[in-house]
């Protein structure tokens, strides 16, 4: 049903849709508040803390806690992630608790006799995982900006992971993706913890049958009564030193676990037709390249944009931000210059140039956007939530890879991320593609890496009226960007906006992927462009919520599974 929606964008002739009166069966309309996250239970644990009277970080805190138990392969308390949050009556927050890598993390350690990167170090075991931020993240937040005990947002995960959740389809092509990894690995052994919680007799779940995570529930039962520094501090950095630390061959230290400290950060803002929109600062690239993207789309009509032609343009103006991604972007407490780059990358001038780039009809090869390529990732998470006092808040996390390091904190059921992957860890050394990586993300003892997560709240007069973001690596860039391009040049509503068929193009590889139900006028003239076109194989999952005056509303990508809920 959803690809009906498409073409109201995307093809050549349709206007701007009008707005549904009926939500989607992935869609939400009420008055008070709206939650939208990647599971329907994860909606509704956000729900039940604003319906107890709570704040939209209470909602985050709940929803982020029950993505942990639900979500297993995309995020958790062993990953980290970026939250950006517009409260009534305070200036807009970037909330930083993405991963950093440990203190032995030189690049030396990532490289084989032969100079190039050891396969695979990155992706699983203890040299993938970087140290977690959650734990010093989420409980934080919560104690400063929302209402509610750590122990009353944590009901609705011990619940989940008491009871057990059904396996959706998603999930259990999360497992068949680890099941395969694990049988690929080199020392399939390590990874018996993971396999024990996350297969049943050696194959993943049915999707219908229920899963049960004990260990997970009694870890989050202690959470609650030890309260998140004593749990962090003591079980869980024991926990993680066993299966990352020297024990276990990798390089992570208590040091590197009691060194962890978030960070806030003034989000990257710029505007698209009379809104403004804030976005990720680095370490992530996903402000600068949604901001760019928007930037360079502006400078056409919206009737232009909705031809063929449109999504030509679209397409060339990703290549350029993903280009200037791998060439600029890093992290900016090691490499003070990123924030003047980031800022480069949105200067009108540089918007100018590319609004001409754009328009001159064939493709260019890739070396002429740039000399970089970017790492690939596909698992996280995205929630977007709008309170009844006018608060908004976009969050994204993640622990990268489906899985992740497919490590789990022995006896808490926790599992750890591979963030150590969206490092650079050679220079020199040409990737797959014949390409170098960029020096600003190389990485580095204490280092953040470069990141796509692009959590976006778009203002109309200083209030918000959208929140979203989404899930999928690169991906998640351009299915942000397309999504607030359905809603506000398309006049979609946002389980509209996230389900309407999309098209990616990462600069490298040079390929434009895109979803079957894109118009085959459209693909005929990226063809003639000369552009390479691939089918998805894998997608970006977008969840957003919006206000238009007393109405909200809320869409969870169909993509995924995921049902908004609200008041
Ligand atoms: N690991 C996903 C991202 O940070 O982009």
């Amino acid at each position: 049903m959803r690809w009906l929606i498409a073409v109201a964008f995307l093809s050549a002739c349709a206007g701007p849709a009008p707005r549904a009166s009926t939500p989607k069966p992935w869609g939400f309309a009420g008055q008070d508040f709206v939650v939208a996250a990647d599971h329907p239970a994860a909606s509704e644990a956000g729900v039940r803390m604003l319906a107890a009277g709570g704040n939209a970080v209470d909602a985050a805190a709940a929803t982020s806690l029950a993505l942990s138990v639900v979500r297993p392969q995309s995020a958790g308390l062993g990953g980290g992630g970026f939250m950006l949050l517009t409260l009534a009556g305070k200036k807009p927050v970037f909330v930083d608790y993405r991963e950093t890598a440990p203190g032995a993390a030189e690049p030396a350690a990532y490289l084989g006799a032969d100079g190039r990167p050891v396969p695979g170090k990155t992706e699983a075991g203890p040299w993938a995982v970087g140290v977690p931020g959650q734990l010093r993240g989420i409980p934080v937040l919560l104690a400063k900006l929302g209402t509610k005990t750590l122990a009353e947002a944590l009901v609705p995960a011990i619940e989940l992971a008491e009871k057990g959740f059904p396996v959706d389809k998603v999930l259990h092509a999360a497992m068949l993706d680890m099941a395969g990894r694990i049988a690929a690995a080199a020392e399939p052994r390590r990874y018996d913890e993971i396999s024990r919680i996350f297969l049943k007799d050696g194959r993943p779940y049915a999707a219908g049958e229920v899963l049960f995570q004990p260990d997970l529930a009694a870890a989050l039962r202690r959470l609650a009564s030890e309260g998140a520094e004593k749990f962090y501090l003591g079980a869980f950095s024991d926990a993680v030193l066993k299966v990352a630390g020297a024990e276990a061959g990798g390089p992570m230290t208590r040091e590197d676990l009691d060194g962890y400290a978030l960070s806030e950060r003034r989000p990257l803002s710029g505007t698209y037709r009379g809104r403004t929109v804030l976005s990720a600062p680095p370490p992530s690239s996903g402000g600068a390249c949604v901001l760019q993207i928007l930037g360079t789309m502006e400078g056409f009509s919206p009737k232009r944009l909705r031809r063929p032609e449109g999504t030509a343009l679209l397409v060339e103006s990703m290549k350029h931000a993903f280009a200037d991604r791998a060439r600029l972007l890093g992290d900016p407490d090691v490499h003070p210059e990123v924030e003047e780059n980031a800022a480069a990358m949105l200067a009108p001038r540089h918007i100018r140039e590319l609004r001409r780039k754009v328009g001159v009809g064939r493709t260019a090869a890739p070396e002429t956007y740039g000399v970089q390529s970017l790492p690939d990732d596909g698992g996280t998470t995205h929630y977007s939530i709008l309170d009844a006092q006018g608060n908004a808040i976009a969050a994204t996390e993640t622990i990268n890879l489906y899985f992740g390091s497919l490590l789990v904190a022995p006896g808490l059921g926790i599992v750890l991320n591979n963030q150590m992957d969206d490092f650079a860890i050679s220079t020199t050394a040409a990737n797959a593609f014949g390409l170098r990586q960029s020096e600003l993300n190389l990485v580095g003892p204490g280092r953040k890496p470069l990141s796509s997560m692009s959590p976006t709240i778009i203002l109309e007069r200083g209030s918000p009226t959208a929140a979203l973001g989404g899930s999928g690596g690169p991906l998640i860039i351009t299915g942000t960007v397309q999504s607030i391009l359905n809603a506000v040049d398309g006049g979609m509503a946002p389980d509209e906006a996230v389900a309407a068929p999309r098209v990616h193009h990462q600069w490298s590889p040079d390929v434009v992927r895109f979803d079957a139900e894109v118009p085959a006028e459209t693909r005929a003239l990226l063809l003639k462009r000369g552009h390479r076109l691939e089918p998805f194989a894998g997608e970006s999952a977008v969840q957003m919520v919006t206000r238009q005056g007393g109405e909200l509303r809320g869409g969870s990508d169909p993509r995924k599974g995921g049902r908004p809920d609200g008041r």
